[in-house]
């Protein structure tokens, strides 16, 4: 028994940032960013919530897969920027939808969020636990970013990826998945609730901060090593892999990957010249768009991976199959 994904949707705010507007708020120039990190806009939220954002990505991936809500089992929100602490996000996209049935609940993993909701929602389904789940990666990144700090302020984004998934006869691929708390300092925010706008949080330590070379090396290390022991794991050849979709977080690191594993650069889509880092949405977001565009397709192998705070790292092996 395994999981498959068999609808996914997405959701960004329409308000686009580009990096001339960045320019007006830090040091930095639209040169800068594009070089260092690949990103040329990201899309913020005016509005829009957390929550928002994950009940349209949902909406979109329930009617892509022909799910009903009530058909749901359980939904995992993987999130670092709820609206809330109570009630959890996915409880709040249940409500939403009408999704009655489902057992719901958020997760924490930053930008590997993505790959563990997934991985957990593949141990529900082929363990026999639940035959349908709801997976979402939702941040409103703009809420925890210190719009003073040019180290971080560049790169992130908001946004919705979401993935219905269904239990199904068939192969199940194992996941590969580290966490290192000890270097957890690298990448720290003390606050999920920084007001902006009341403007009496100013402390920089309320927003997110990163140690930005420290996170580059452990990313350039750890995911192609995490990318090999998952193909190890599962007996599965690189060559076989038609897309790596990684965590959009630098094209730098991106290639850095692709070069390190000796995998052609063209099989690592990127769309974070668009979005930003967008955390736990990144890789749902991709997924998405590939889908739609058509690059995604039945009995294609691919492989995700997640990196980030924590420190955390992981990948997982899927068959395409909608
Ligand atoms: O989801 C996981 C989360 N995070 C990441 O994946 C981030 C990983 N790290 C990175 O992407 C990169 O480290 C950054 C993009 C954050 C920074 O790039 P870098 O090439 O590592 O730059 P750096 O920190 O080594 O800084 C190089 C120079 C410094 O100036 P000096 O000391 O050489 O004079 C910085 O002060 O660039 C300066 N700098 C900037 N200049 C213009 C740093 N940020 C900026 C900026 N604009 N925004």
């Amino acid at each position: 028994m395994t999981g498959i994904i068999c609808g996914t949707g997405s959701y960004a705010p329409s308000y686009i940032m580009d990096n001339n507007e960045i320019a007006t708020m830090v040091e930095t120039s639209d040169e800068w960013i594009r070089e260092r990190t690949g990103v040329a806009t990201r899309h913020i939220i005016k509005g829009e919530t957390t929550v928002s954002m994950a009940c349209e990505a949902a909406k979109r991936a329930l009617a892509d897969g022909k799910v009903r809500a009530e058909e749901v089992d359980v939904i995992i929100v993987s999130t670092i920027s709820s609206n809330v602490i109570l009630p959890c996000t996915a409880c709040e996209v249940q409500k939403e939808l009408g999704a009655v049935n489902a057992t719901c609940f958020d997760m924490s993993a930053a930008c590997s969020g993505f790959v563990l909701a997934y991985n957990t929602a593949l141990s529900y389904l082929s363990g026999g636990m639940y035959k349908t789940a709801l997976i979402i990666g939702s941040e409103s990144l703009s809420n925890l970013t210190n719009w003073k700090d040019r180290g971080t302020c560049i790169l992130f984004g908001d946004g919705a990826g979401a993935a219905v998934m269904r239990a199904k006869e068939g192969r199940m691929y194992l996941p590969a998945t580290h966490s290192d708390g000890i270097k957890g300092n690298a990448l720290t925010c003390l606050s999920r609730h920084t007001p902006v706008d009341a403007g009496h949080m100013t402390d920089p330590e309320y927003y997110m901060q990163m140690d930005g070379q420290a996170v580059f090396k452990f990313a350039v290390k750890r995911v192609p090593e995490v990318v090999n022991e998952v193909l190890e794991k599962n007996q599965v050849d690189k060559e076989e892999i038609v897309w790596y979709i990684m965590h959009q977080a630098n094209s730098r690191i991106v290639e850095a990957v692709a070069k390190r594993l000796e995998v052609p650069i063209g099989k690592f889509p990127m769309n974070l010249q668009e979005y930003g880092n967008t955390s736990s949405a990144s890789i749902a977001i991709l997924l998405d768009e590939m889908k739609r565009d058509g690059r995604l397709m039945s009995g294609q192998k691919i492989i995700i991976a997640g990196f980030g705070a924590g420190l955390t790292w992981g990948a997982a092996v899927l068959e395409w199959e909608p």
